[in-house]
């Protein structure tokens, strides 16, 4: 089992703990989201005194990329942005979409009976409130499941819980989500399996349809949102990475012979940066060959893991940039590509800190904003991408 999946599925208890123990926002400070003022003085203590994206005549990167037609946005990476007035101001400046990356079951599924949307509500209302595109993450995946799900569902009403699970939470939102990673990660080669797909919960339970059902219920409940199979690991010219690749071809060539409606392609993208195997040509033909398939192509969790990258701050900081400058020459050249959304926007939230944790116990750099809300060289570097593009 891969170090990424063995870190994976020691999530579930941590992430039940979080939820059944309280940690979450309370209600009345979930509410407490209050519209970013457009007087300055309003503005984060905290903020006011630093470079803030608010100060900057620069433009944003959302207004860099809206002018190449790419929809930029980011995870908020944390429960609520109550708390956090400064970091809400920031995702508000640069990005033109907020990922609701907690429409996840163990946040909105507290037991089989009800469900929780305080959470996921209070973002889209934040999203509503600044005028931001949103989208949903995710309605079938293999983590991220409620301690009940194991105990509860079975392959006599695996397909009914299914079924109420995507018309609840999609119904509530419906007409509002640009997009929604409807199936994750579905694909695992080394499982062994003919279809290279993942021996999953859902598989077992359903076999390998289910996720062709859970994007007919999804086509079904809302039909005014783009539909995404969502997948990380197709980027490196690495036998791992290629065996990824035809494995998602073969999965989106097989919607297309099903007619299971699917519109895009989410490629997660959790770049490494001492990866050396990046191979521009490589990655430019299987966008290509995503795109002759006739599906739309969204960068759904941009960032780059800095885990194995030098202490020093510049220089890591430089190769992080760098990084984002490779990737993103070639996903801007491939006029597929409707999306560039990052996995967090600022260093101060990232998952990254969890599951690929600094051997120095250095804090994880993997984003264009700093823990402060200051732009980094990274950031320069997506908003030179997005300039530099002649799409
Ligand atoms: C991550 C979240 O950011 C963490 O807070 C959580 O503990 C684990 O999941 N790919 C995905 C996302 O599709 O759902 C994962 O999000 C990161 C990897």
């Amino acid at each position: 089992m891969k170090r990424r999946d063995l870190l994976y599925y020691g999530l579930s208890s941590w992430a039940a703990c979080r939820v059944q123990s309280g940690l979450l926002p309370t209600q009345a400070s979930r509410n407490a989201i209050a519209p970013i003022s457009p007087d300055t003085s309003q503005v984060h203590p905290a903020l006011s005194s630093q470079e803030s994206t608010r100060s900057h005549p620069k433009p944003t990167l959302k207004q860099r990329a809206a002018a190449k037609n790419i929809i930029y946005g980011a995870e908020c990476g944390t429960l609520s942005l109550a708390e956090e007035p400064d970091l809400a101001e920031a995702i508000a400046q640069e990005c033109a979409m907020l990922v609701i990356g907690c429409l996840k079951w163990q946040y909105l599924r507290p037991t089989p009976y009800t469900y929780d949307f305080t959470y996921a509500d209070g973002l889209a209302e934040f999203a509503r409130q600044q005028n931001l595109q949103m989208r949903g993450h995710t309605l079938v995946w293999h983590i991220e499941q409620p301690q009940w799900f194991q105990e509860i569902v079975n392959p006599q009403n695996a397909e009914r819980v299914l079924v109420e699970h995507i018309q609840t939470v999609m119904q509530r939102y419906a007409g509002r989500m640009h997009s929604w990673d409807v199936v994750n990660e579905a694909i695992q080669p080394q499982d062994g399996r003919s279809d290279q797909l993942r021996q999953s919960p859902w598989l077992n339970l359903l076999g390998s349809d289910y996720v062709d059902l859970a994007f007919h219920i999804a086509a079904d409940t809302d039909p005014d949102t783009l539909l995404v199979y969502n997948d990380y690991g197709v980027e490196y010219d690495t036998a791992d990475h290629e065996s990824r690749r035809m494995a998602t071809l073969n999965l989106l060539e097989r919607f297309k012979t099903k007619g299971t409606p699917v519109h895009a392609l989410g490629i997660q993208s959790h770049l490494v940066g001492d990866q050396s195997d990046f191979n521009p040509e490589r990655f430019r033909r299987f966008l290509g060959d995503v795109a002759s398939l006739g599906f739309k192509i969204l960068i759904t969790e941009l960032d780059v893991i800095d885990q194995k990258l030098p202490a020093n701050i510049q220089q890591r900081d430089r190769r992080v940039a760098q990084v984002y400058q490779e990737y993103l020459d070639v996903v801007l050249d491939e006029p597929a590509v409707i999306a560039i959304l990052q996995w967090g926007l600022s260093d101060r939230h990232t998952w990254i800190s969890q599951f690929f944790p600094r051997p120095d116990g250095l804090p994880s750099r993997p984003l264009p904003l700093d823990a402060e809300l200051k732009r980094k060289p990274a950031w320069s570097a997506i908003a030179q991408a997005f300039d530099r593009s002649t799409r």
